[in-house]
């Protein structure tokens, strides 16, 4: 097993088994659920916890890459909730993401963190392309209808964004918003692991629409997406993938 999907816990009931584990790392403990579908196995860790608790400032997602890699994981396929702040993307829309802003203010964000040793990750192509490729092609023929790719804004939340911030955005290339990709892509490719992730646009971003966007309007969106992602990205991981290309280790050190 050499895969994971990490993702909100919505999908339990999709799964036809599910070990859970927590596993230990030197930057706290990190819950992951070892599962399967239709006979296929793959690690699945519900980035805000199994109860759904941890607020996407407070995830230790240090703990969470570094158990995957422990584990032995080279693919991790994400999912991840957005707002649209561009005319291109409506609620509804499935994008892959492509680059990334970092708006983030308050997070440990590399395992090179001591300074005995300096580490610079390139970041031309934070998200994997030839798993993002994968995923694009099986989406085709899944049918699943992705709108494009798009550059997510990461915030450090736990609030919405205001009205001024996303403009601000907007003229700055962004194209949606999220609280949790940075550090997670940023972690992985320290870490070595190819890492793509999937958006599902949730809502308008404030200011963009007459209405706020609201926590259940974000959480009805994912429900009615989220069956057909977890499908595509499990089907994503039955392909072929060839290991050549894929991103170097950087040894986070342990
Ligand atoms: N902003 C930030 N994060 C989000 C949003 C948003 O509008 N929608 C879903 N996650």
């Amino acid at each position: 097993m050499n895969q994971a999907i990490i993702g909100g816990t919505g999908v339990y009931k999709l799964f036809d088994d599910k070990e859970s584990v927590t596993l230990k790392t030197k930057y706290g403990p990190a819950e992951v659920d070892l599962v399967t579908i239709d006979g296929f196995r793959f690690a699945f860790l519900p980035r805000h916890g199994r109860g759904h608790s941890v607020p996407p400032h407070r995830i230790n997602y240090r703990a969470n890459i570094r158990a995957l890699r422990d584990l032995g994981i080279e693919f991790i396929l994400a999912t991840a909730a957005v707002g649209s702040c561009s005319e291109r993307f409506v609620p509804g829309d499935v994008v892959v993401l492509r680059d990334f802003l970092d708006f983030t203010k308050n997070r440990p964000s590399t395992f090179f963190e001591d300074g005995s040793e300096v580490a610079h990750v390139p970041m031309g192509e934070p998200y994997c392309p030839r798993l993002t490729d994968a995923f694009l092609e099986t989406a085709r023929d899944n049918r699943l209808w992705v709108k494009g790719s798009a550059v997510y804004v990461c915030t450090e939340g736990p609030r919405f964004e205001t009205a001024a911030e996303i403009r601000m955005f907007a003229r700055m290339g962004g194209e949606v918003v999220g609280m949790t990709s940075v550090p997670e892509v940023v972690l992985a490719k320290e870490a070595g692991i190819c890492y793509a992730s999937v958006g599902i646009v949730t809502n308008l971003c404030t200011g963009m629409s007459e209405e706020e966007a609201t926590l259940r309007q974000v959480q009805e969106v994912m429900a009615e997406n989220r069956a057909a992602i977890l499908r595509c990205c499990v089907d994503t991981f039955k392909r072929p993938m060839s290991k050549t290309g894929r991103d170097e280790p950087a040894d986070p050190r342990g």
